[in-house]
C-alpha cells in the first residue's frame, strides 16, 4: 500500500524530496517522550550514551538535551560502504574511548534497518561488560530486517521508503534537513544504476549508496 505523504515539502527541496514522512514538530514531540522513557529506566545511575556516527548527530543532540540524567557521551564510528541497496561491509572508523565496565549504557542510532550494524556493534559493547545495555533508535524499518535484532526504544516505526533528513543521508547529502523526507526515486536511481558512473568528490570514501 502506498504511504500517503500529506505534509508539503519546503520549496527548496521539492525537486529531490517527494514527501515529508515525519515533520519537524512530530520529531520534536516524540524525542521528548522518548527521553522521558529513557529517564524512567536509567534514573539513579550515571549513564554512558554511546552514539553511532554519523547519522545520529541531529537525533542525539536533541535527545540528550532532554535527558535529565548525569551522563557521559562517547561515539563509535561505523559505516557501511558499498554500492547497491543492501548494506555493504561494515567499517569501524572510531572506537569507543570511555570505560563502560559496570556502567549503564544507552546505545543511540538514527535508524535500525537490516540490523547488520546493531548486530555487529552490540556484541562489541556487551564484551566490555556494562551493567546494563539498552538501544534507542529514532527510526525502525522492520520490513528490511535481515538480522534478529530489535531496539529497546523506538521513535517511529516506518515503512520501507528511502528516507533522508534529520541525520539520514544519501551519499552524505540531506543530513541537515529538519524533517524526515522520502527521496525522489530519480535522485538515487541514476546513482544506483551500475551502468552509470558514480560521481563522488572523494574516491576513497565512495558515497554510501543504500536504500533507506
Ligand atoms: C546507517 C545508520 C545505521 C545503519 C542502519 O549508517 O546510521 O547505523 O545504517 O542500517 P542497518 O540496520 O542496515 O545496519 P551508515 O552505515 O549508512 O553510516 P552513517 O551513519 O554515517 O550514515
Amino acid at each position: 500500500m502506498k504511504t500517503k505523504l500529506k505534509t508539503k515539502v519546503p520549496p527548496r527541496w521539492r525537486k529531490e524530496v517527494e514527501g515529508v514522512l515525519i515533520t519537524e514538530e512530530q520529531i520534536a514531540r516524540r524525542v521528548k517522550t522518548l527521553a522521558r522513557e529513557v529517564e524512567r529506566d536509567f534514573r539513579g545511575h550515571e549513564t554512558v550514551v554511546i552514539s553511532l556516527l554519523n547519522g545520529t548527530v541531529l537525533f542525539l543532540a536533541d535527545l540528550i538535551r532532554h535527558l535529565n540524567l548525569p551522563l557521559r557521551l562517547d561515539f563509535i564510528g561505523v559505516s557501511s560502504y558499498g554500492a547497491g541497496t543492501e548494506s555493504g561491509a561494515l567499517v569501524f572508523t572510531k572506537e569507543l574511548r570511555l570505560d563502560v565496565r559496570g556502567r549503564d549504557v544507552l546505545l543511540v542510532d538514527d535508524i535500525l534497518d537490516t540490523g547488520k550494524t546493531l548486530s555487529r556493534v552490540l556484541p562489541k559493547v556487551r564484551a566490555l561488560k556494562p551493567r546494563r545495555l539498552k538501544t534507542c533508535v529514532l527510526l525502525d524499518k522492520p520490513a528490511r530486517r535481515v538480522e534478529k535484532v530489535s531496539a529497546d526504544y523506538v521513535g517511529f516505526a516506518i515503512p520501507d521508503l528511502f528516507v533522508v533528513g534529520y541525520g539520514l543521508d544519501f551519499a552524505e547529502r540531506y543530513r541537515h534537513l529538519p524533517f524526515v523526507g522520502v527521496l525522489h526515486p530519480h535522485v538515487y536511481q541514476e546513482v544506483l544504476n551500475p551502468a552509470d558512473k558514480i560521481k563522488s568528490g572523494n574516491e576513497r570514501h565512495q558515497p554510501i549508496l543504500r536504500a533507506r
